[in-house]
């Protein structure tokens, strides 16, 4: 099944100028939704991945599935302020201004093998902060994978060596 049929072109939004990626009609449908599971797990799952990140917040709706699939504990990285227990932060450069992403520390043990998990990877600010958080915590990247790559915002040029996989390709 194409999978970019499930995909919609929002123009304008949020702010003039931007074209938008709207996901929700992938994840209506049962179908369109497995088959990208299924995708994304098929490079991981012989993987012994112990912790999925979700990046708050359109990376929970997959972090949590593909945390179920694996047998793996799922860990929410979060926008500032939200997280209760004591965090260590990353700050990452936006087209304006900066933001903050946050993980609990004892979320990643020394040596835990992570799958990081977001919707989209566009200039690759927000993957690269939430790669840096884990290695701060200890943690082994094996991959980080996404529904989609902007690939012409070269988001994949800041995340160095580590594996990167997209179920699709813009
Ligand atoms: C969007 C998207 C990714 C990120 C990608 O999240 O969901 O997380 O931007 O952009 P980048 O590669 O240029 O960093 P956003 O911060 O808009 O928040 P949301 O997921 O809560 O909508
Ligand atoms: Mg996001």
């Amino acid at each position: 099944m194409p999978l970019k049929k499930y995909i919609r072109d929002i123009q304008d939004f949020p702010k003039p100028g931007i074209g938008f990626k709207d996901i929700t009609p992938l994840l209506s449908n049962p179908i369109a939704r497995q088959e990208t599971l299924d995708l994304l797990l098929s490079t991981v799952k012989d993987k012994k991945i112990d912790k999925v990140i979700g990046v708050e917040s359109r990376g929970f709706f997959f972090g949590i599935l593909l945390a179920e699939a694996l047998n793996a504990g799922f860990i929410p990285v979060r926008k500032p302020k939200k997280l209760p227990f004591e965090t260590i932060s990353a700050t990452y450069d936006l087209e304006y201004g900066t933001d903050t992403l946050e993980i609990h520390i004892d979320a990643i043990e020394k040596g835990d093998r992570v799958l990081i998990h977001d919707d989209v990877l566009a200039t690759g600010g927000t993957a690269k902060a939430v790669c840096e958080l884990v290695e701060r915590l200890g943690g082994e990247i094996v991959q980080c994978n996404f529904l989609m790559e902007l690939s012409f915002l070269n988001g994949r040029e800041k995340l160095g060596d580590n594996e990167i996989f997209a179920a699709m390709t813009y």
